[in-house]
This record gives structure tokens, sequence and C-alpha cells, in this order.
């Protein structure tokens, strides 16, 4: 077995969650996804599909159908995306895993910004490269990116900048001035940039000037709520991978699919890996994806405004316990926050699980930079467990 493998750190997520085993009584809010199904709609496609005995290997890139769909989807939302450059994938982390394989190998350096979802600094180490992380900092409570030490840390040795924005924990995100000045640099240092842009629709800022979030307008011409994303402001043949999910916007986390934008002359290779990695995703899980792009914007601002209802209900509580820090965030489904006093997260959130009933994330799950943080993913059904999350949170810290 190749050492950097043996050396994986193991999930602390799940370390926590192995912590509540067996408890039906545990409020979990530790995985990033919602306990709401996916929609019935997108459902019934995929049955239909496998009515038709859809059984069968297919492209390695997708289905045409859903190329198209995806690029119609991409352009109406950012700029102009020709069906040339979407690849489908087996998930939004197949995606990345892939954009990493075409793109890192031993030696190489990928700097990457923290915290963020593990997943993320694991896959360029599990190739070889060697992991460059560059932490944002917190300021009144909030994570900010010191942008001139970022550009200072990606040099012409430095083969890819990955960048999570909204991001997974802290919900910070990228304006569109640090976006431009991040793809100026990269350009010059010929860095290839991969965007993890998941969370793009989970996106609450309407039309925030400080953040550079924007409603589409002018090629979306529809007001979708969107987060800023480099697919707006860069060239097709600029070095940038944009990864996308299913999973948060259509409540598919467990259907595994994804695409990744990629320059037009890259496509082919994609192709490839995707071939060697899981052939092509199966079909009747497309069909579904396909029916959940035609209903988009008839469901996505349903489900955000049910995900900011969340927010607005936890965010003002949590926010009101003494001793607890947290900014509200502008992006994502999580409220990262920690409390004085509190530095060791994996042991408060085993603490939590097992005193109180309440399962959290511990900061560092992602990485030393958020030890002493706690994520809370708040996209639920039913706002008013999250009420009840927080009465139990106050209760463990005997407030
Ligand atoms: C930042 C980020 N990127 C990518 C993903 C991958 O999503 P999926 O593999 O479910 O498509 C997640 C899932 O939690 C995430 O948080």
């Amino acid at each position: 077995m190749r050492t950097v493998i043996e050396q994986l750190p193991g999930s602390k997520i799940r370390e926590v969650a192995n912590a509540g085993l067996g408890r039906s009584d545990v409020l979990a809010f530790w995985f990033g996804e919602s306990d709401e199904p996916t929609p019935a709609f997108v459902r019934d496609a995929a049955v239909e599909s496998l009515r038709q005995g859809e059984t069968f290997y297919s492209h390695n890139l997708g289905l045409p159908e859903l190329r198209a769909a995806i690029a119609r989807y991409a352009t109406a939302l950012h700029r102009e995306i020709p069906v040339e450059r979407i690849a489908v994938t087996s998930s939004g982390v197949n995606g990345l895993m892939i954009a990493m394989q075409a793109l890192a190998e031993s030696g190489d350096e990928v700097v990457v910004v923290v915290p963020v979802w593990p997943n993320l600094t694991a896959q360029p180490t599990i190739l070889g490269a060697g992991v460059t992380r560059f932490p944002l900092h917190v300021q009144g409570g909030a994570w900010h990116l010191d942008l001139q030490a970022l550009l200072a840390t990606v040099t012409l040795r430095t083969r890819v900048l990955l960048v999570n924005s909204p991001n997974n924990p802290t919900g910070w995100t990228l304006t569109r001035g640090e976006q431009q000045a991040i793809l100026e640099h990269c350009r010059r240092t010929r860095t290839w940039i991969v965007a993890d842009e998941v969370y793009e629709r989970v996106w609450f800022d309407r039309g925030a000037a400080e953040t550079g979030g924007r409603v589409a307008s002018s090629r979306g011409e529809s007001g979708r709520l969107v987060a800023p994303s480099f697919l707006d402001i860069a060239e097709p043949e600029d070095r940038l991978v944009v990864a996308h999910s299913f999973s948060k916007s259509f409540l598919m986390t467990g259907w595994r699919l994804g695409w990744l934008v990629v320059p037009g002359q890259m496509t082919e290779s994609i192709g490839k890996l995707i071939e060697f990695n899981t052939s092509c995703a199966p079909v009747f899980v497309q069909r579904g994806a396909i029916a959940a792009l035609a209903q988009a914007e008839a469901f996505i601002p349903g489900l955000v405004e049910r995900m900011r209802g969340c927010r607005d209900t936890l965010l003002p509580r949590l926010a009101g316990l003494p001793g607890v820090q947290v900014a509200l965030p502008p992006g994502g489904m999580y409220a990262f926050f920690r409390v004085e006093g509190e530095d060791d997260s994996l042991a408060f959130a085993k603490r939590l699980v097992v005193e109180a009933g309440l399962g959290l994330a511990p900061g560092a799950a992602f990485g030393d930079e958020s030890e002493g943080w706690l994520r809370w993913c708040f996209a639920s059904s039913d706002p008013s467990r999250l009420v009840l999350g927080v009465q139990r949170l106050a209760e463990a810290l005997r407030l």
C-alpha cells in the first residue's frame, strides 16, 4: 500500500456520528445534506427510465440531451457555455477527482484555500501532489481572504489553485473583484484554477454589492440568484475547470451526479479519464437530472427560500447564546461557529452527541485552521428541529 494512502486521515465527522450510533434521539446536523428527499418529478423520470429498460452503458461524457441541458442551464446563469465544454460525472466529488487526475501529478504544487471540505485536499494528496494550504482568517467573527497574500503564494511553480466558493464549511464567498484578480494572476503564472462551485445556487445574498453577488441579468435575463462564478468572467480558453453537482440545488445527494465545465480542448481527455474511472454515469440517474434541469427555475428558488428560512431561524438563535461567535453565511447551507472555551472541536462534538443528542461536525474535520469551530448544516424541511437543536446546545452549555 502506498504510504500516502495509509496516512490519509479518517473522517472526523464519521467519528462523531459513530459516537451516536444506535441512538434514534440524536438531532443530526453533521452531514452536508437536507432531510428533504429528491423532488418527485425527478424520481419519476428515473423510475420511468428503468421501466423502459435503460440499464446499459452509455457515453463517457454523458447523454447528449443531458449535456445540452446543462450547457443551456450554465449559459443562462453565466456566459455562453457550449455543450463541447460539458462533461457529466458520477458526482461532484468524482468530477473533482477527475479534474485533479487531469492536472496534477506527483511533485506538483496544488494551493488550496482552507478551511475546506476535506475531500478537496485529500484528492491531490492521493495523486502524490504537494498541497499548500492557504488559510482564510477570521475578522470580526467572519472568514476573510487576504487576496495579496494568496496571490503571493500562487507562483510559476503552482500547478493548480483549488478554491471552493461559496465555501463548505464557512459560507465565505469570493467577490467578483477577487475572482478577477485571481484569474488575471493565474493567467500570468500559468496556473490552473479548479473552482468548486457546487453551492452557487444556494446563495442568499440577493444583489449584495459587498460580496459581488448578483441577480443574473443580461444573458441570464431571468433574475436568477447565483453566487459570483469564474464562468462569468473567464474566456473559453482560460485554464479553468469548474465543478458542479446535482446534490445540493436539486436535493440529489444519493444519486451521485455532477458535471465539469472545462476548456473545449480538454473535453476529449476528460472523456478518457471518465472511461477509466466509472466509464459513464447511470442512464436512469441522468434521466432524473434532465427532468431536474427542465424544472430548475420552478424548483430552485423555492428550495433556496426554504434554506434561507432555515438559516434565518438558526443564526439569530445561535448568535444569541452567550459565548457563541458566528457570522451570517451569504451562501451554502452551514452555520460555522465557535463557543468560547471549547477549543477541542472533536471532543466537544462527541460530548454534544452523547450528553445532548445534538449532532454537529467538528471544525477539525476541515483542517487545523478551523479547530475550535463547529459546522451545523441547517438545510431541513422542518425548521423547528433547528430551534430544538439550539435549546439542546444551550442546555449542554448550562446557559
Ligand atoms: C464543497 C463541496 N464540493 C463538492 C461536494 C460534492 O458533492 P457530490 O459529490 O455529492 O456531488 C460537496 C459535498 O458535500 C461539497 O461540500
